[in-house]
């Protein structure tokens, strides 16, 4: 059952890995069906390529996943892993970047996988305490992430936390162009 937003509930944010996602397989999905409700129809956003990519995610290297509860349900979550030295994340770029930007040597760069908030929640400032939280967990020095330029709402929250386009790119050859977009992490 999902709860009607009550600002005097708490935000609880819970820091966990591979075998948490496990366990939280239906809540997981649960949430990840309201937030990507307009895309389920599209082959890639199916219900089972998100849990594939979800759990392939959960085997790398630096995986982590930040939960967010309010009255004890689940309301949102962000994840991400470490790239692996080798990674070919760049190799899509459309644009002229100096090469040296996309080298990865296991360490550099934290993959910001994905956020999402259920619609009714949306606009309190969960995904802000989800990509804090994740975010001072890291160690790598930058992380990197893919969002569509139309995704007004990830864009401009990106651009507000300190995020900054360095090219488009293509991950695939039948995806659409995202922009790449990095954050440098102080440490
Ligand atoms: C993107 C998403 C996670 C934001 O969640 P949220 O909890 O509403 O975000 P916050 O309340 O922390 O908002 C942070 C900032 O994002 C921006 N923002 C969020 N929603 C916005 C919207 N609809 N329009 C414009 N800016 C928006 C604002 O700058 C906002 O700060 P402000 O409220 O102080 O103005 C949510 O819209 C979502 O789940 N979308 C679907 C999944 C998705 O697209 N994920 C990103 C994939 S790259």
């Amino acid at each position: 059952v999902i709860g009607v937003p009550d600002s005097s509930t708490d935000l609880v944010l819970e820091v966990t890995d591979a075998a948490g996602l496990h366990q939280l397989r239906e809540p997981l999905m649960d949430v990840y069906r309201d937030a990507y409700a307009d895309k389920l129809d599209h082959p890639f956003f199916t219900e089972a390529r998100m849990w594939e990519r979800l759990e392939a995610y959960a085997t790398r290297d630096g995986f982590t996943l930040v939960l967010a509860y309010e009255g004890g349900e689940l309301v949102g979550y962000a994840l991400g892993n470490t790239f692996m030295a080798g990674s070919r994340w760049g190799q899509g770029m459309i644009t002229d970047v100096a090469p040296a930007l996309l080298v990865e040597d296991g360490k550099r760069t934290f993959g910001f996988n994905y956020i999402m908030v259920r619609h009714t929640y949306r606009r309190r400032g969960i995904a802000k305490a989800l990509h804090d939280k994740l975010i001072a967990s890291r160690h790598e020095v930058r992380a990197c992430l893919l969002v569509l330029p139309e995704n007004v709402a990830a864009r401009s929250a990106y651009l507000t936390w300190g995020w900054y386009k360095i090219g488009d790119l293509r991950p695939f050859d039948d995806a659409p162009v995202y922009d790449a977009m990095l954050l440098d992490l102080k440490h």
